[in-house]
């Protein structure tokens, strides 16, 4: 008996991630998750989706909460489903004229965009199909050449920077904004080019980690 096939969509109540719901729906022939870290917003996307004829299944998922994250890969597991597709959506931007402090900004941008996202995908890899795919939402203000220094730069294309070091980079990004230090010239003034390049580079080293699972089987 074949295997059902699975997407995951993470933020996906509104904007970019409920449109990709909405066509997976239509046009994957599997089963297609519509997660959401408020449970109200969520079972309502997925209402108004079912109120046209689609069919997605609903998830409670908070990116950030550990206890949310835990519970998804449990029923996961309990329905011993494989994932197939796993979209990484979930994502927050300050606007220019944001009234929360830079800190606050600057601390929940790298910790949703950044460190959320990516050791969400790390709990996930295990129960990823071969051949699975994962789709990590950037932008294109990840684009390198919007970080100043030239020396973090080559930091974050380097083929050499680990995981692990490119989690501490990101870090000490952070800890500069809470020193209240100029950094302007080296990282810029933006924590959501600082997340979605961390995010690119993550996704560099993961694609470089598992593209060749499955490959001699
Ligand atoms: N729209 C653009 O022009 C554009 C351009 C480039 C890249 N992107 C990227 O595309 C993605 C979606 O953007 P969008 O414009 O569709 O934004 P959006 O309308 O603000 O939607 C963001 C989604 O992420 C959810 N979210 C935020 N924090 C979360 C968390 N901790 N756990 C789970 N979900 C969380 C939000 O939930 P709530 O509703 O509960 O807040 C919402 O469902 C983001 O990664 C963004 O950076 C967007």
């Amino acid at each position: 008996m074949s295997r059902t096939k699975i997407a995951v969509v993470t933020g996906a109540n509104k904007g970019l991630g409920y449109a990709i719901v909405k066509i997976l729906c239509k046009e994957y022939d599997g089963k297609v998750y519509l997660t959401s870290r408020d449970e109200t917003r969520g079972t309502q996307a997925c209402e108004e989706l079912r109120s046209s004829g689609l069919s997605p299944e609903y998830q409670q998922l908070d990116i950030t909460d550990s206890d949310s994250v835990l519970k998804f890969i449990k029923g996961v597991r309990d329905r011993n489903e494989e994932v197939d597709i796993l979209v990484n959506n979930a994502g927050v931007l300050f606007l220019k004229d944001a009234k929360e402090s830079k800190i606050h900004q600057a601390d929940i941008t790298i910790l949703v965009n950044f460190f959320s996202s990516v050791i969400f995908t790390e709990n996930m890899l295990p129960f990823m199909s071969e051949g699975g795919r994962i789709v990590n939402i950037s932008s294109s203000s990840g684009h390198l050449s919007r970080i100043p220094s030239e020396t973090l730069r080559k930091k974050f294309k380097s083929e050499d920077l680990t995981f692990s070091e490119l989690k501490k980079l990101v870090l000490s990004y952070v800890e500069s904004v809470r020193q209240n230090e100029e950094i302007s010239d080296v990282w810029g003034d933006s924590p959501y080019v600082v997340s979605k390049v961390g995010l690119n580079a993550y996704t560099f080293m993961l694609n470089k980690r598992i593209s060749s699972r499955g490959k001699d089987k």
